[in-house]
This record gives C-alpha cells, structure tokens and sequence, in this order.
C-alpha cells in the first residue's frame, strides 16, 4: 500500500515518522518471506497517538512489525503499511538491578550489555532473534527462563483506547508464549529488573545455552524459530519428528532437518508455500496425536 494523501506524507516529517517506501517485507523479516509496502519508521513514542489518528482519519490501515523474527507475512502487494519503532541511542540505560530498555533494542545485544554489567537472569534468551519488545509481546523463553519474570514495567502505546500507557509488571499475566497485552497493543519500552551475578557466571550460563541451541537448532538457515507451540507436556518438534517429516518441502518451504518445529526457508520460499507445510503438518499431528497445534508464529495473511 502507498502513503499517496499529501496531507498525510506532509504531516510524517513533523511526528518524526521517516518514510521508506516500497520496503520489502521479506528484508525484514528472519523467514525472508512477505510482500511490499510503505515502511514508516517512528523515531518518537510521543507522536504515535497522532500519527495512528492521521492514519485512521486518511483510511490507513497499519500493523506494527517488530523484529521481524517470529512472524509469516503474505506475499504481493500488501493492504497495508507497516509501523516500525527506531531504537534511539543508547536504548538500554541500567540503573542499579533496574535495565530500562526500549522496545526496538535488539534482543541478543539487551542480554549481553546487561551481563557484562554483572545483570543475568536471561541466559536463556541469547541467541533468540528479535527486539526486546518482540520478546516481551509473546513472553520469548529458554532453557527453563522466560522474559516475564523480570518485567518490572511496561511502557506501550494501546490501540484500543488510542493513548499511551504504563502498566506495572504485576498487573501484565505472563504464560507460556503468551501475555495478557492486546493483539494490537505496540510496545515501546521496558524496566527489567535483573539479579546481581558476576559476568564471568553469566558468560557461562549463555555459553551452555549457545552450545545447545547450536546443536539442536538450524541457526544458519532462515526461519522464524519454532512455528507451533508445544502442547501441554509434549514437545511439537518432537511429535513432527517421530511422524518422519523432517525435509518435508512444500516449494522453497521445507520443515528444518535438524529441529522438526523449524521450517525453513530454504531457497525462495513464498508465504503460500510456507502456509501449505504448515497446514499440512497441523493436519498431519491432528490425525496421528489427535492434538491441534496452535500457532506460535504470527501470520499476517489478511
Ligand atoms: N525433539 C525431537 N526431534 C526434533 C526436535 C526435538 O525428537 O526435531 C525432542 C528433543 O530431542 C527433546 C524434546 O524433543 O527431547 C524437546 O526438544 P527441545 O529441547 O529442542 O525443545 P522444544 O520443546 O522443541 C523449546 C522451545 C524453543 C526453545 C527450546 C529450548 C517452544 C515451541 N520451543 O523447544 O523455543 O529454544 O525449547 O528451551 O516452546 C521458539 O519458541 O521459537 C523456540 C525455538
């Protein structure tokens, strides 16, 4: 979709909101799969309120897009624009156990600053791909930890109500990949408060974490990590696996070699492709488990 309006393309500069048209969904995200649209790049959490009114009040539908790293966008011209946060510098400012840190900071980079500042607790998190919004938004985890549990405040622009807000982290409900914010609700700052631990400990701990990941997931091949959630008390990648269909290809797309809850981009996969292997793995595990997988990736298919 094209910012066209005048009024509109006149109005971005003042709020701040850089425009890149024409961007290409699939460079921008970790599948390397989607269409095209304007890109509007926000540089102020303070201009949203106004820039989603002159959206609305011009018909311009809009999602907002993360890191990118979770996420199946559809292929062609998109329906609509993409809203994207510019992380400022520097987008991680510790205070004492206290790491305020904005929503667009990159996750992998956020856990290594705070640990060679003596902040562990997110160990588990390094090699997750995505921006430290992304990972709050779903409640990202491994190895046994999850973002949520040190989430101490949450500052996030809400859709619904069109304003800006700052929840307490124990007003927010963290489960299992998956958190009480809205669909629509954007995120766009952190406090984490993270426990004291030497960083020659912390370096440890995402070593051991770096080593299994390496060894059990396809780090080098584009994917959007695991596209199904694990029911309760079984494992997705496992149930796929036992029913033989690692290197199932549907087109370019092909269910990972090495982890059978990662599908893969393994060439010029299109987002039809990609849709087909997951609807006919889903179909698959329902009728050999009787167990429907819900989604973990989120598809922007509309
Ligand atoms: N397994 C297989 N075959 C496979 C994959 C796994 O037999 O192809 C077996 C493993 O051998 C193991 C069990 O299934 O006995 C569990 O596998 P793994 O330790 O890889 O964990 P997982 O449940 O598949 C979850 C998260 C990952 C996270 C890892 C490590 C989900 C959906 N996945 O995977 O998170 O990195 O644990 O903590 O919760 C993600 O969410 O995108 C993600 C990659």
């Amino acid at each position: 979709m094209r910012v066209e309006d005048p009024k509109v393309v006149a109005a971005l500069p003042e709020l701040g909101v850089q425009l890149r048209a024409n961007a290409c969904l699939a460079e921008l995200t970790s599948l390397g799969i989607g269409g095209t649209t304007d890109l509007l790049r926000i540089t102020r959490h303070e201009a949203i309120p106004e820039l989603l009114r002159l959206l609305d009040s011009h018909g311009v539908p809009h999602k907002f897009l993360g890191g990118g790293s979770n996420l199946l966008v559809r292929d062609g011209e998109l329906p609509w624009v993409v809203l994207q946060l510019v992380s400022p510098q520097p987008d991680v400012v510790l205070d004492g156990n206290l790491a305020h840190v904005d929503a667009a900071a990159d996750l992998g980079r956020t856990v290594t600053y705070c640990a060679k500042n003596d902040l562990g607790g997110m160990e588990g998190l390094i090699g997750v791909p995505g921006t430290v919004g992304g990972a709050l938004r779903m409640n990202a985890g491994a190895y046994g930890m999850q973002i949520g549990t040190y989430v101490r405040e949450v500052k996030l622009y809400r859709t619904a109500g069109r304003h800006l807000e700052t929840l307490r982290g124990d007003h927010i409900s963290f489960e299992y990949r998956h958190t009480s914010f809205a669909p629509d609700d954007m995120m766009l700052a952190v406090t984490l408060e993270l426990p004291s631990k030497p960083y020659k400990e912390i370096l440890q701990g995402i070593r051991i974490c770096n080593e299994k990941r390496r060894s059990s997931q396809p780090l080098g091949q584009k994917s959007a990590g695991c596209i199904f959630k694990n029911p309760p008390g079984a494992s997705a990648g496992r149930m796929i696996d036992e029913l033989g269909l690692k290197s199932l290809r549907m087109g370019d797309a092909q269910v990972s070699d090495r982890h059978a809850n990662f599908f893969v981009n393994a060439g010029r996969a299109t987002a039809q492709d990609m849709l087909a292997l997951i609807a006919n793995v889903r179909e698959r595990v329902a009728k050999a488990f009787d167990v429907i997988l819900e989604y973990e990736v989120v598809v922007w298919n509309g």
